[in-house]
């Protein structure tokens, strides 16, 4: 095959969206911040909601970096394919190896310590609260956004690719898992949320669910606060709270009630170090 290099192999593009440009430019992370680096063919579709309230405000902040590289940057021929049809015959359209292969290895670079690879993908493993604190822990992470019937297998295997889904649903590409993902793990990243006490209060964070939460008016439409919560009893509220989580999630949940009760984690699946791919080379961001 007659390969050329794409005209633009290796740069990061960075694409005005209806947020601010600046919210995506890379110089506005510090030096050292947690960065979601995303493999797209539609970079237009970020920072989406992450621009917006707490997220976005640590994003203008610099407190964690986005940066987006457009996948068909890395193809090549006149028709700059992405993808192509199945070996073996079927439905659907498949990513192409080696042009998935450039944008990971572009994505590499710069890439420090520890920076795990992401495949968004219905069959990965669940992203759960667990999976993102590791991610909020490591130093970036590189997510892979497909569009068709999936990505050639060599290449997963090849990149040391964790595959990760968002629930047991089909959705028509990554770049809105990838949001989720990166909202789910740039909140638990200190200083990014104001008040990490309410990390600490949310569902999952003791493995149950959030117990129900009241505000004025006191009476609405008839229905009273429980009396409990005005009591000003910070025992009796506690303990008030902590029977409503256990019987909601023993009612909604009973996986996570199973797990709470057994002392395991909410979901084992921690990263492996096969799926934590070091630096390449000390560049900095
Ligand atoms: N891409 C398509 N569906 C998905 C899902 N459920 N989770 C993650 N990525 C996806």
């Amino acid at each position: 095959m007659a390969d050329r290099p794409a005209r633009s192999h290796g740069r990061l593009s960075i694409r005005p969206t209806a947020q601010p440009r600046d919210l995506m430019a890379e110089s506005h992370a510090r030096a050292g911040a947690w960065t979601a680096r995303v493999i797209t063919l539609f970079p237009e579709a970020f920072p989406g909601v992450l621009g917006l309230s707490l997220t976005g405000r640590a994003l203008a902040e610099g407190l964690w970096g986005l940066e987006t590289l457009q996948l068909r940057d890395f193809a090549t021929g006149k028709h700059r394919n992405v993808d192509d049809t199945p070996a073996g015959g079927g439905a659907g359209m498949v990513l192409r190896a080696d042009v998935v292969g450039r944008a990971l290895d572009a994505a590499a670079q710069g890439a420090r310590g520890d920076w795990p690879v992401i495949y968004l993908s219905p069959r990965g493993v669940p992203l759960s609260q667990t999976l993102a604190k590791r991610l909020s822990q490591a130093d970036g992470v590189t997510l892979l956004c497909g569009r068709f019937e999936g990505v050639d297998q060599r290449v997963l295997d090849s990149r040391n690719v964790l595959e990760v889904s968002i629930g047991d649903y089909v959705l028509s590409g990554g770049e809105i898992a990838a949001q989720v993902l990166i909202d789910a793990t740039v909140r638990l990243i200190p200083r990014v949320l104001g008040n990490s006490a309410s990390v600490e209060e949310e569902s999952f964070a003791h493995g149950l669910l959030e117990y129900p939460q009241y505000t004025r008016p006191a009476v609405w439409e008839g229905h009273e606060i429980p009396e409990v919560l005005l009591s000003g009893d910070h025992a009796r509220v506690a303990s008030w709270r902590r029977e409503q989580a256990e019987a909601l999630t023993k009612e909604r949940r009973p996986d996570l009630w199973r797990a709470h009760e057994s002392g395991d984690p909410v979901q084992g699946q921690e990263l492996s170090d096969a799926h934590t791919i070091a630096a390449k080379g000390e560049q900095k961001d």
